[in-house]
């Protein structure tokens, strides 16, 4: 049977493929750290506990018509306050879309800005830029950025290929990094993007920066850099993706939500609603009712970060000691969300000798694109167990030590 170009043509993702069949072999029995999604085990990371009654609640009251297209207007209204408190912005419930999640609201950006054949730019590693370009017939401009610069572009790399952009599409806190921009490397990617769009006519289609923002709450020590803190100019250019799955271990309730600039809302608004990838009614109220106890979120969020940080950092601090002791790997130090970059100094990939020698499952960073970034590996915490750290150690220095013998 022959169906359109994208449905024969479409890529399955890299990431999914193999988690899987990590999956398949758990459910057959077998023992695996599975580190490779990007979820949490709700036993370890259950969502809020307020989020969860409202939840219960909004059911139990029959809150299950139809929501409003763009999404709830007391929810529009709460996020605009909740915006202003935990990231400084001020953006006006017009301002803002509710969806199903950060994918929908991706998708659509891509949608309303990107016409076949345009060229847009992103980094690699980054989650899942592939297939929105190919979804939306995109020319792909891909920036292979650098472990000195912890994975993220800079404005020297995105210079050459701003002239003929529509879309520059970064995430920070990064997916799979754990990384984010620094002030001043946010600052001068700004710049580039303002004094670009300046220098094109008023005829033709601006550059916008596609600001994936879904990590925000997860960051650790320091804040993360914005885009419109750091240069209000890039304000009518910045399109800011976020939801509740990552922030609140949310990702099955499905409620995320975008800002920026009205007419361009205006138009994702248009599209979502013949989609129809709506986030569900008694969520959307739910949501509103958690969002609105600032200090439960806040409470909420202490403890989260707390988890999470602990683990990164027992992971990291690990890989640091085995590195002084002459095993060969690095790691970037995790600067937020809940993955860690760690790289296995050994020549091929090292995915499937962990998996099996060891019961560890992570991804390689040749599944986000960065096929030039041989040996680097994503980590993810959203399913480790404290009491699991010291035992999945112990079997990492011994798959090391065994594959450097086995070298030498
Ligand atoms: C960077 C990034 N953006 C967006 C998403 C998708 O979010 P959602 O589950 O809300 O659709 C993910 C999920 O892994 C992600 O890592």
């Amino acid at each position: 049977m022959k169906l359109s170009h994208l449905a024969e043509t479409l890529s399955a993702s890299k990431i999914l493929a193999i988690s899987n069949a990590v999956k398949e072999r758990v459910r057959n029995g077998e023992i695996i750290h599975n580190y490779t999604v990007g979820d949490f085990d709700p036993s370890i990371f259950p969502i809020p506990v307020l989020l969860e009654k409202e939840i219960i609640r909004a059911y139990q009251q029959k809150q299950t018509n139809y929501p409003i297209a763009e999404g709830n207007p007391e929810l529009r209204k709460v996020l605009s306050d909740y915006l202003q408190t935990f990231q400084r912005h001020h953006y006006k419930p017009s301002e803002i879309l509710v969806a199903a999640g950060g994918r929908p609201l991706i998708y659509t950006t891509y949608q309303v800005i990107v016409d076949p054949g345009d060229v847009i730019i992103y980094p690699v590693p980054s989650w899942n830029n592939e297939y929105y370009a190919e979804l939306t017939r995109a020319t792909p401009c891909v920036i292979h950025t650098k472990a000195e610069n912890n994975f993220m572009p800079t404005a020297a790399e995105i210079k050459p290929f701003i002239r003929d952009a529509v879309l520059l599409a970064l995430c920070s806190p990064q997916n799979p990094t754990g990384t984010f921009f620094s002030a001043e490397q946010l600052k001068a990617v700004c710049e580039l993007v303002v004094q670009e769009n300046e220098r094109r006519g008023a005829n033709r289609k601006k550059l916008y920066i596609l600001f994936d923002n879904i990590y925000n709450l997860l960051t650790y020590n320091d804040g993360a850099a914005d885009p419109v803190a750091v240069c209000p100019e890039v304000r009518p250019y910045t399109i800011y993706i976020d939801a509740i799955s990552k922030g609140f271990a949310a990702t099955g309730v499905r409620v995320g939500w975008c800002y920026g600039p009205e007419p361009v809302i205006a138009k994702m608004k248009a599209v979502l609603s013949h989609m129809g990838a709506w986030a569900p009614n008694p969520e959307q109220v739910a949501l509103a009712n958690f969002l609105r106890h600032q200090d439960s979120v806040k409470d909420f969020l202490i403890s989260f970060k707390e988890k999470l940080q602990l683990r990164l950092e027992l992971i990291y601090n690990a890989i640091m000691k085995f590195k002084k002791e002459g095993l060969p790997v690095e790691a970037i130090a995790p600067q937020a969300s809940i993955y860690l970059s760690l790289k296995i100094d050994i020549p091929g990939d090292f995915t499937p000798l962990l998996l099996n020698e060891a019961g560890i499952a992570v991804l390689p960073f040749s599944v986000f694109g960065a096929v030039n970034a041989a040996n680097w590996y994503r980590l993810s915490v959203g399913t480790c167990k404290e009491e699991d750290i010291t035992p999945l150690l112990e079997k990492l220095r011994h798959v090391l030590e065994n594959s450097l013998a086995t070298i030498h």
